[in-house]
């Protein structure tokens, strides 16, 4: 038998995480959003059965999600990222552009577009419709978390983690000032931002 390589960290030597200052309350903690993500991850793997899925990680919020959910996913799998530049600040032209594109040809394939979280929707408006003209065989939306009431367009999100209320988010992929995204929690922010 090989020896182990790696020794295990002992406990008492885990450093615990020093808190964001600007943190004011857990939304949703690590247990909880790691129970809700196993779940969605068997319900795609229930609803893809006996197909390959490619999954689609929108930069860069998207990632830690996307991370988590592909290891919950009893699939054969493909991973794709695509970045795109944030729509101008009069929303309703919802105009962007693709920054990094996909390298895969989704022509043909199961496409499932993993967002951290969904807010006016024109971000996955504009991407729906980009990716639809390739021809996949399906496209569907799979968002961590919701926010229905700031929603300006209206896409079909085939599977939702949380609905949450227009609160500052941060944490698990959310970032403030491109900071705490690695965060295992979701949490609100105190003001002012
Ligand atoms: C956030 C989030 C979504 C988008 C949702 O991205 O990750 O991609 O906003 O907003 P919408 O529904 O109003 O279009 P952000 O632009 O903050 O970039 P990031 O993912 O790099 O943090």
């Amino acid at each position: 038998m090989r020896d182990c390589l790696i020794e295990p960290v002992p406990e008492k030597t885990a450093v615990s995480r020093p808190l964001p200052p600007e943190l004011d309350a857990v939304i949703l903690d690590e247990k909880t959003i790691q129970r809700r993500v196993r779940q969605l991850g068997s319900q795609v793997s229930r609803d893809y059965r006996g197909q390959e899925l490619t999954v689609v990680c929108i930069l860069t919020g998207a990632f830690v999600f996307t991370c988590d959910l592909m290891r919950s996913l009893r699939l054969p799998v493909l991973s794709e990222f695509i970045s795109i530049s944030r729509y101008s600040r009069r929303p309703t032209t919802g105009a962007v552009k693709i920054l990094k594109d996909l390298q895969l040809d989704i022509s043909g394939r199961h496409v499932l577009l993993v967002e951290d979280i969904v807010d006016t929707g024109l971000t996955l408006n504009y991407l729906v419709r980009n990716l639809s003209v390739r021809n996949p065989a399906s496209l569907n939306i799979c968002a961590l978390l919701d926010r229905p009431e700031l929603r300006l367009a209206d896409i079909p999100i085939r599977y939702t983690g949380f609905n949450v209320t227009s609160q500052f988010l941060i944490g698990y992929g959310l970032d403030f000032q491109g900071k705490y995204r690695n965060l295992p929690f979701i949490a609100t922010m105190k003001r002012p931002y």
